[in-house]
C-alpha cells in the first residue's frame, strides 16, 4: 500500500492522535479548539453567524413553551455540536425526556428520548415526518449522494424504491455476503500491524472499505479496483476536510437550501461516478448482472410492477449512498468495539473464551453493547409534516423531531449502570426495538443494518481467533466527531501480538 493510500484511509476518520503520528509534511493539521476554527473563518460566515438578530432567545418558541429548553442561542448550540459532542450531548441529557434545542438554519428542535415517544415517531404515517427534507435542511448530503439516492426520498417515492433495494440487504441476499466478509476479515488481520499501538480506526476503515467494495460493488478487476479505491478515498477525504466544513457551515447560515455547487464534491463525485458506471456498461454488455453475487448485480436485476429497472443515475446514487453510509459508520463501530473490549479484561476474556469454543452469542451481544453505548450517529431527524401528538405533547407542523439515540441508550431504567460496558445485557435477550436505537427505527430504519452487524461481528471473531489485542493507553478514548459520526477521538490505539496457530502445543486454550 502506497503512503498516499495510508494516509487517505487514516483520514477517513481524521483523529487526531492517528495525525500526530503521520509525518507533518504529509497531514494538515486539525483544529482543536474554538479560537483556531474562528481563525480561519471567512467573514462573511463570522457575520451570519454571529449577527444579534440571530440570538433569539430560544424560550420563545411558539407551542413548545412547556418543554425545557436548551437555553443558549442557535450558534453556541452549533458550535459545541461540532467541537464538543460529549459536552452537547450531556447538556441535552440533563434537560430531561423532552427538551428544544435550536440549531442554526433549522429552528427549533424537539429532542425525545423516551421509547414511547421514539415509538410514535418511528411508526407515524410516512407522509407525516420526512427523513430526507429533513436532512436536506441540515446538510449538504443530497449533494453530495444525488437526488435519488434513499435517503433523500420521501412519502410514496421512497417507499417504492426501499422496497427494490430491501432484498440485496436480506436473507440470501446476506448470506451470499458472508464469504466475502470473511476473506476480506482474514485479510485483514493478517496485515494487522503487529508490535506498536496500531489506531484500531486506521485498520477498521481499510477493511470495511474492501468489504463494501468486494460485497456491494463486486469490482474484481484489480487495475478498476484500484482506481475505484483511490476516487472513493479522494472523495471520503474531501467530506472530511475544513474546507467542505466551513462550506457546510457558510451554505447553512445562507438558508440557500444548499443550492449553490461544491465543485471539488462534484469532481470527486464524477470520478467515482465513471468508475461505476464502467462496471455497469460491463455487466449490461455482457448480459450476467444477475450471476454477479454482490449489491450491484441483486439491483441491476430489479424489476419493479411495470417490469422496470433502475436507471444509470439512480444506480450511482445508490451506490454512492452504500460507499458514504455503509464504511465509516461499520468501521467507527468496529474500532468502538475494540476500543470497549480491550479497557475492560473481562470481557476479552470471556469473548476469547467464548469465541474459541465456536459460540457466537456473547460475539453478537459485544457487538449490540459497543452500539448501544457509542452509537455511530448520536441522533437521528425527521421533519413533522402534520402536527405530531405524543401524549401529552402536540409539536407543530415544520419541527424537526430528533430522537436522541445516545441518549436513549443511557436510561438506567432500562440500561442499569448505563455507563458500563457490560455484553451480558444482551445475552439470551433481543434489544428492545424503541430502546435500542442505533440503526433508527421504522420504514426509514438502516437497510444496512444487518449486514453492518455481520461485518462486525465476523471482523471482530477473526481478530480475535488471530491477534491478542490489548490497549495502548490506560483509558477508553474519548468521544469526538467527524462528518456527522461520533468516532474514537484517539484512533483507539491497540497492541497486537499474533497468536499461536489453533492446535499447536503454544496455543492452549486461547483464553489469557
Ligand atoms: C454500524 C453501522 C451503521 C449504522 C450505525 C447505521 C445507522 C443508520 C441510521 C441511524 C440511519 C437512519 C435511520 C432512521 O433515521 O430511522 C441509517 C440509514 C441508512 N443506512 Fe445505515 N448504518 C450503518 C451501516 C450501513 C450500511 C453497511 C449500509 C449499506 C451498505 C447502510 C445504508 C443505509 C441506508 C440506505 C439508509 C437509509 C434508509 C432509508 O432512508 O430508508 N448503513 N443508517
Amino acid at each position: 500500500m502506497t503512503v498516499r493510500q495510508n494516509l487517505s484511509y487514516c483520514r477517513i476518520m481524521n483523529p487526531v492522535s492517528i495525525l500526530d503520528r503521520l509525518p507533518r509534511k504529509f497531514v494538515p493539521r486539525p483544529d482543536r479548539s474554538l479560537g483556531s476554527l474562528l481563525d480561519g473563518l471567512p467573514r462573511e460566515l463570522l457575520s451570519i453567524y454571529l449577527a444579534p438578530t440571530r440570538f433569539v432567545p430560544s424560550k420563545t418558541t411558539p407551542g413548545l413553551e412547556q418543554l425545557p429548553h436548551e437555553p443558549c442561542p442557535a450558534p453556541a448550540n452549533a458550535v459545541r455540536y461540532w467541537l464538543d459532542l460529549p459536552g452537547f450531548i450531556d447538556r441535552l441529557e440533563a434537560l430531561g425526556d423532552r427538551f428544544v434545542v435550536t440549531m442554526p438554519g433549522s429552528g427549533a428542535w424537539v429532542g425525545l428520548t423516551a421509547p414511547d415517544d421514539i415509538e410514535k415517531v418511528f411508526r407515524a404515517d410516512t407522509e407525516a415526518l420526512y427523513f430526507g427534507e429533513a436532512l436536506r435542511m441540515l446538510s449538504p448530503h443530497e449533494l453530495v449522494l444525488g437526488p435519488t439516492n434513499l435517503t433523500a426520498l420521501d412519502g410514496p417515492e421512497h417507499l417504492a424504491t426501499r422496497r427494490l433495494l430491501l432484498p440485496a440487504f436480506h436473507g440470501e441476499a446476506l448470506k451470499s455476503y458472508e464469504a466475502t466478509i470473511e476473506q476480506k476479515a482474514r485479510e485483514a488481520a493478517a496485515d494487522w500491524p503487529i508490535g506498536g499501538p496500531t489506531p484500531a480506526i486506521a485498520e477498521t476503515s481499510k477493511v470495511t472499505l474492501e468489504v463494501i467494495m468486494a460485497a456491494v460493488f463486486g469490482v474484481t478487476e484489480p487495475e478498476r479496483l484500484e482506481r475505484l479505491r483511490d476516487a472513493v478515498l479522494e472523495l471520503v477525504d474531501e467530506l472530511g476536510s475544513r474546507r467542505f466544513l466551513l462550506e457546510t457551515a457558510i451554505a447553512t447560515a445562507r438558508r440557500d437550501g444548499f443550492s449553490r455547487p461544491f465543485p471539488r464534491i462534484e469532481e470527486r463525485k464524477a470520478a467515482v461516478d465513471a468508475i461505476v458506471l464502467e462496471e455497469i456498461a460491463e455487466r449490461r454488455a455482457g448480459g450476467g448482472q444477475a450471476t454477479h453475487d454482490d449489491v450491484l448485480g441483486k439491483l441491476l436485476a430489479v424489476r419493479d410492477e411495470r417490469g422496470e429497472g433502475l436507471g444509470d443515475p439512480e444506480l450511482c446514487d445508490q451506490m454512492r449512498l452504500m460507499l458514504i453510509g455503509g464504511t465509516d459508520t461499520t468501521a467507527t463501530t468496529i474500532a468502538w468495539a475494540l476500543d470497549l473490549i480491550t479497557h475492560n479484561p473481562r470481557v476479552l476474556r470471556e469473548l476469547t473464551r467464548s469465541v474459541t469454543a465456536g459460540d457466537d452469542a456473547y460475539l453478537t451481544a459485544v457487538v449490540q453493547e459497543t452500539l448501544r453505548m457509542r452509537p455511530a450517529f448520536p441522533f437521528t431527524v425527521r421533519l413533522t409534516k402534520q402536527p405530531l401528538e405524543l401524549d401529552g405533547l402536540t409539536i407543530p407542523e415544520g419541527t424537526i423531531v430528533a430522537p436522541f439515540i445516545t441518549l436513549v441508550h443511557r436510561q438506567p431504567d432500562i440500561y442499569p449502570d448505563p455507563l458500563e460496558f457490560r455484553p451480558e445485557r444482551f445475552v439470551g435477550t433481543r434489544p428492545g426495538t424503541y430502546s435500542w436505537i442505533p440503526f433508527g427505527g421504522g420504514m426509514r430504519r438502516c437497510i444496512g443494518a444487518s449486514m453492518a452487524q455481520l461485518e462486525a461481528t465476523v471482523v471482530l471473531r477473526t481478530l480475535i481467533e488471530e491477534l491478542d489485542l490489548q490497549p495502548a493507553v490506560d483509558e477508553s478514548a474519548p468521544i469526538g466527531r467527524h462528518s456527522v459520526i461520533a468516532v474514537p477521538n484517539n484512533g483507539a490505539p491497540v497492541v497486537a501480538t499474533r497468536r499461536p496457530p489453533a492446535g499447536s502445543p503454544e496455543a492452549g486454550s486461547g483464553v489469557r
